[in-house]
């Protein structure tokens, strides 16, 4: 059985994290194959381009962290390599031209909840369980944790989260802006597909461009975030989508996005 499965439905790709006797935790093999696959989604030919991805864990966990047994005796340059590994796996999400949503079936904890945050938003089953623990090793979280975090839910509730190590549920990753919204475990997944499948309906371009400009934009002060606004805005007029969706607003029409 694969570590990571890829099913695709129409434009929508559906990645199980498979590894559920360790509660998918990530080791080097696991966060390889996760690049892999990734990576073969963001570089498919034309006519098979994902719209949408939608990433999930098998079992009870979404991932239960970086692999602590294969992390145990790490020295230092290797505890770097992993990290770096991490980082690159989880950029390259980041950096997809299609939205990637973490579908946090059950627990999300130190790797696995920075895995999350590297996706562009979170739904949670009510039975998930979020946290960096990592402290509670005498460790700091190392994919991205400590920078992704504060981003999402701000610097004071980071600092408490990866201070205290505390674990917290789903319900108040959702108060706190961490999870957009809590689904009942049953319906996370039909939840979580449907809104990949909104995405999919819409200008493929544009939602990239949206997904670039909002990311890099992010870390840029806002006159150098608009300017890139206005740029991918710009760039989107001539596309065939552009001018046939408009046209077809038009004419009260509907049409179908081609991604050219
Ligand atoms: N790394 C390696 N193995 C892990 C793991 C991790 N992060 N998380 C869980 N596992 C393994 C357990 O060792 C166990 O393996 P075994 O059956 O061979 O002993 C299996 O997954 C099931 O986990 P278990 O601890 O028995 O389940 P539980 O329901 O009692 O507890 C957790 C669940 C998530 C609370 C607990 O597994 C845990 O605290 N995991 C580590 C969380 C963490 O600190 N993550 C950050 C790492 S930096």
């Amino acid at each position: 059985m694969a570590l990571v499965d890829l099913e695709m439905d129409g434009k929508v790709a559906l990645l199980t994290i498979n590894r559920p006797d360790k509660l998918n935790a990530l080791d080097g093999e696991l966060l390889a194959t996760l690049g892999q696959k990734i990576a073969s989604l963001r570089t498919g030919a034309a006519e098979d381009h994902v719209r949408a991805a939608v990433l999930t864990g098998a079992g009870r966990a979404f991932v239960a962290g970086a692999d602590i047994a294969a992390m145990a005796d790490m020295t230092p340059p290797q505890a770097r390599c992993f990290s770096e590994l991490g980082h690159e796996v989880l950029a390259s999400i980041e950096l997809a031209q299609f939205p990637v949503i973490a579908a946090v079936n059950g627990f999300a904890l130190g790797g696995g909840l920075e895995l999350a945050l590297a996706c562009d938003f979170i739904y949670a089953a009510d039975t998930a369980k979020l946290g960096q623990p990592e402290v509670s090793l005498a460790v700091i979280p190392g994919f991205g944790g400590t920078q992704r975090l504060t981003r999402r839910v701000g610097i004071a509730r980071a600092r408490e989260l990866i201070y205290t190590g505390r674990i917290i549920l789903a319900a108040e990753a959702a108060r706190i802006g961490l999870a957009n919204e809590v689904v009942p475990a049953a319906d996370l997944l039909p939840r979580v597909r449907a809104v990949a499948a909104e995405i999919a309906a819409v200008g493929p371009l544009a939602v990239g461009a949206a997904k670039r400009v909002m990311h890099h934009g992010q870390n840029t002060s806002l006159a150098d975030a608009c300017a890139l606004e206005v740029q991918a805005f710009a760039a989107l007029f001539g596309s065939d989508d552009q001018r046939a969706g408009m046209r077809a607003f038009l004419a009260k029409q509907k049409t179908e996005f081609k991604g050219s």
